[in-house]
């Protein structure tokens, strides 16, 4: 079984959903919001107002609402994940919100069917490494999307793993800078005909 069907399956699977519950009650805690305040981790990903965003793994939302507020009414935000239970969860977030500037997917994010060169940023937070998502089929679906230009910010955990270091490696993406604990990278916009993935 190829591994983006693996992950669409556990996305609809009401036992992978019935665990996700618990775990996002965790991942909205009151101490994570003390311990790493989401509007700081955004900020240090430079999210300007009215840019397009593409927040990949956006779990129960934690991140979801006050990336809406940092765009604005120009801006939006696309929360993706592939979890049917997390997708309700922030659905219902942005209704109770009254935000129109949030569109809420499942999607894979491996073959996200997002418009080529329609996004100026993608936020990966608190999601990396994870085995549905093997950056060398992830990373080359986030550089299609992306506007030339645009920035890859991936928010990591305490140990950052290999993450850092594949990403440049891979060629599609160039290093910008580390604030805290979000690593920010541009994509690059050069030719692509000899891109060999080395990830
Ligand atoms: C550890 S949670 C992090 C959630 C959120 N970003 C946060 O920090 O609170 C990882 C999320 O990635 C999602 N995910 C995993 N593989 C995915 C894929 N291939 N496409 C889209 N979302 C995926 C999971 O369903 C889960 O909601």
């Amino acid at each position: 079984m190829k591994i983006i069907d693996l992950g669409n399956s556990l996305g609809n699977s009401k036992i992978i959903n019935s665990v996700f519950k618990p775990a996002g009650a965790n991942m909205e805690s009151r101490l994570r919001h003390w311990l790493y305040p989401p509007l700081v981790t955004l900020q240090d990903a430079d999210i300007q107002s009215g840019q397009t965003v593409l927040e990949v793994g956006c779990g129960p939302g934690f991140f979801t609402i006050p990336a809406a507020t940092l765009v604005g009414d120009k801006g939006h935000i696309i929360a993706m994940d592939v979890s049917s239970s997390f997708i309700k969860r922030v659905s219902n977030k942005v209704e109770a919100a009254n935000l129109h500037n949030v569109q809420v997917l499942k999607r894979n994010a491996l073959d996200t069917g997002l418009d080529t060169a329609s996004i100026d940023t993608v936020i990966i937070f608190g999601v990396l490494p994870f085995p549905l998502l093997p950056l060398n089929q992830l990373l080359p679906e986030m550089h299609r999307v992306l506007k030339p230009d645009g920035t890859l910010s991936v928010w990591l955990w305490s140990i950052p793993f290999f993450v850092p270091w594949s990403i440049p490696r891979s060629g599609l993406f160039s290093f910008i800078n580390k604030q805290r604990r979000v690593y920010n990278y541009r994509s690059f916009d050069g030719e692509l005909e000899n891109y060999y993935p080395s990830i």
